[in-house]
């Protein structure tokens, strides 16, 4: 499928996929949401090998995203009940697809973050933002609902913060969104491609199938009772030791060698960003 809203380039182990519609501020309509749910599926169904080991999701111009496109929304009055259940449907399947996906989605925050931006900024495992961007679940200050994001946001933020930011629809600032657990590292604008560098150097730093089975894990354990988290984490933690990824990862820090995932050239940290070794595998003792 050719995209018209997302550029996707291919960086080694490294997908960037930008939202490209700045001419509104990086807002999402149904062909925006219908080509993020096609790329993500298609990234979660495509071969492990053929898949990127981390994906940075950005926005073009002046800001990463407006959120929902309130001129298609507006229009949604024209829509039966049933139309409108559909479309914020797909939304949420969007989300889902995202938040799914087998490999780490770092988001690079710049501008704002505004409605569904913030329900982007969500899904990310990692996110880092210029320290002059602005965030805010501004739904209701336009009389509609936060929705379709809520599950991610809650997720993410908790309910304190969702009780005063979801009400109020207040926007706040990116020291803010970190304090609340929305995203992870603030930075000066000059500064953010090398903070979304250092993180993915450490993600492509560690084992792929881990990494997976890590973002798997917080998923199934999250919100679940220790008496049924506890034989999962059990049977989740057994099948990485005899994985061979883990039996590779554990017997290299052994023998003090790389193991074999940044073993082999086109694969490695420092072919991906530039920086040798800030991976931190190529070293004498490494803290597992
Ligand atoms: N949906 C549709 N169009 C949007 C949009 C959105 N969410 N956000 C911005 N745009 C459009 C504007 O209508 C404007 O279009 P125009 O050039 O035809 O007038 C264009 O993007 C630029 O917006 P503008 O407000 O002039 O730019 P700005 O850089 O000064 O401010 C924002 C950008 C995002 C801060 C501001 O537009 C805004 O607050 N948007 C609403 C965000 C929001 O509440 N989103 C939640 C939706 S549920």
């Amino acid at each position: 499928m050719g995209y018209r809203y997302l550029s996707i380039s291919r960086d080694g182990p490294i997908e960037r996929v930008v939202l490209n519609r700045p001419e509104v501020r990086n807002a999402f309509n149904e062909h925006v949401i219908s080509e993020l749910t096609h790329w993500a599926n298609a990234c979660s169904k495509a071969p492990v090998g053929a898949r990127p080991r981390v994906v940075v999701l950005s926005g073009a111009g002046p800001m990463f995203s407006a959120g929902a496109d309130v001129a298609w929304m507006a229009k949604q009055i024209e829509y039966s009940e049933e139309e409108n259940v559909r479309d914020a449907a797909e939304a949420s399947q969007m989300f889902q697809a995202l938040d799914a996906l087998p490999v780490p989605l770092v988001g690079r925050i710049h501008g704002a973050a505004l409605g569904g931006g913030c329900g982007l900024a969500a899904v990310c495992d990692i996110v880092v933002a210029d320290e002059n961007a602005i965030f805010g679940f501004t739904e209701v200050k336009l009389g509609i609902l936060p929705a379709v994001i809520s599950p991610f946001a809650l997720a993410k933020i908790g309910r304190s913060a969702a009780r005063e930011l979801f009400l109020t629809g207040a926007r706040f600032s990116a020291v803010r969104a970190k304090e609340i657990g929305l995203i992870h590292a603030v930075v000066p604008f000059a500064e953010l491609d090398d903070a979304v560098d250092r993180f993915t150097s450490e993600l492509l730093s560690a084992g792929p199938e881990a990494i997976g089975a890590a973002k798997a894990l917080i998923a199934e354990v999250w919100g679940q009772p220790i008496s049924s988290a506890a034989p999962l984490t059990a049977r989740a933690i057994a099948a990485r030791r005899v994985s061979q990824e883990g039996q590779d990862g554990l017997r290299a820090f052994l023998e003090k060698r790389k193991p074999g995932w940044l073993g082999t050239k086109s694969d490695t940290t420092e072919d991906a960003v530039g920086t040798p070794g800030r991976g931190g595998q190529n070293r004498k003792k490494q803290t597992p």
